[in-house]
């Protein structure tokens, strides 16, 4: 499902160039779950911005189902990353102004070859199953840290992806609430076999997963 070698992060600063990434080579199979540990500044969120098709790498290749996706062009990349992709990072939000139901069909309604009485009841029905069938029309204001998160990964699922990213989603929630996110998360990874690559800093949440990556100064430590 996803295949990293020998991928490269440099960041250009005022200070010189700074090695985020150097020289991940990475293995996940389809279906599994796999958390990314590793100290502040390991270069972990370098690594899933490469692989979710945000950044560019300074050099490597990232293949994702079989598809080198740093070939493909612009709007063939936008495809993908919308189609194939669900991203829930720490403080990623929605958008202010849209109402949960419609944060979470957005996705899917950029898809013209969908409909909206085909998005909505399923829109409606991943709420329902992260628990806010009841806040359906709540804006984002009016939504606590942990139900907005819950509405990020159901916006996530509406595209069905094969690959979830997860950097940190829980970081600024309350342990219950982090329960509660992760086993959403590992739920979708286990009953919808979609691949998950969970960043965290919690050892016993990195414990549950099938494979776990040790980052350590931007490379996987043996
Ligand atoms: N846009 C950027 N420009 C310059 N340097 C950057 C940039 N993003 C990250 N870095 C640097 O790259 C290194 C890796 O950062 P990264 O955010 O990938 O680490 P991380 O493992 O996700 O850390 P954390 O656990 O704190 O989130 C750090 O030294 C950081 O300062
Ligand atoms: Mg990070």
């Amino acid at each position: 499902m996803l295949s990293c070698r020998s991928v490269h992060k440099v960041y250009a600063t005022d200070r010189g160039p700074v090695d985020a990434v150097r020289g991940v080579d990475l293995e996940v199979a389809a279906g599994r779950y796999a958390a990314l540990i590793g100290r502040s500044g390991s270069g972990k969120s370098s690594l899933m911005a490469m692989v979710g098709g945000l950044a560019r790498p300074t050099s490597g290749t990232i293949l994702v189902d079989g598809i080198d996706i740093w070939s493909l062009g612009d709007s063939a990349m936008a495809r993908f990353r919308s189609r194939r992709i669900g991203y829930v990072f720490q403080f990623q939000s929605l958008l202010p102004t849209l109402r949960a139901i419609d944060n979470v069909a957005l996705p899917a309604l950029l898809d013209r070859s969908r409909s909206r009485g085909d998005v909505y009841p399923r829109a409606l029905e991943l709420l329902r199953e992260v628990g806010l069938g009841d806040h359906h029309d709540a804006f984002p204001s009016e939504m606590s840290a942990g139900e907005q998160r819950r509405t990020v990964i159901a916006r996530a699922l509406i595209n069905e992806p094969a690959l979830l990213l997860a950097d940190e989603p829980t970081a600024d929630l309350d342990e219950q609430t982090e329960r509660e996110i992760l086993a959403l998360l590992t739920g979708v990874n286990r009953d919808r076999s979609t691949t998950l690559v969970l960043v965290t800093h919690n050892l016993a949440l990195a414990g549950a997963a099938e494979q776990v990556v040790h980052i350590a100064d931007g490379a996987v430590v043996p």
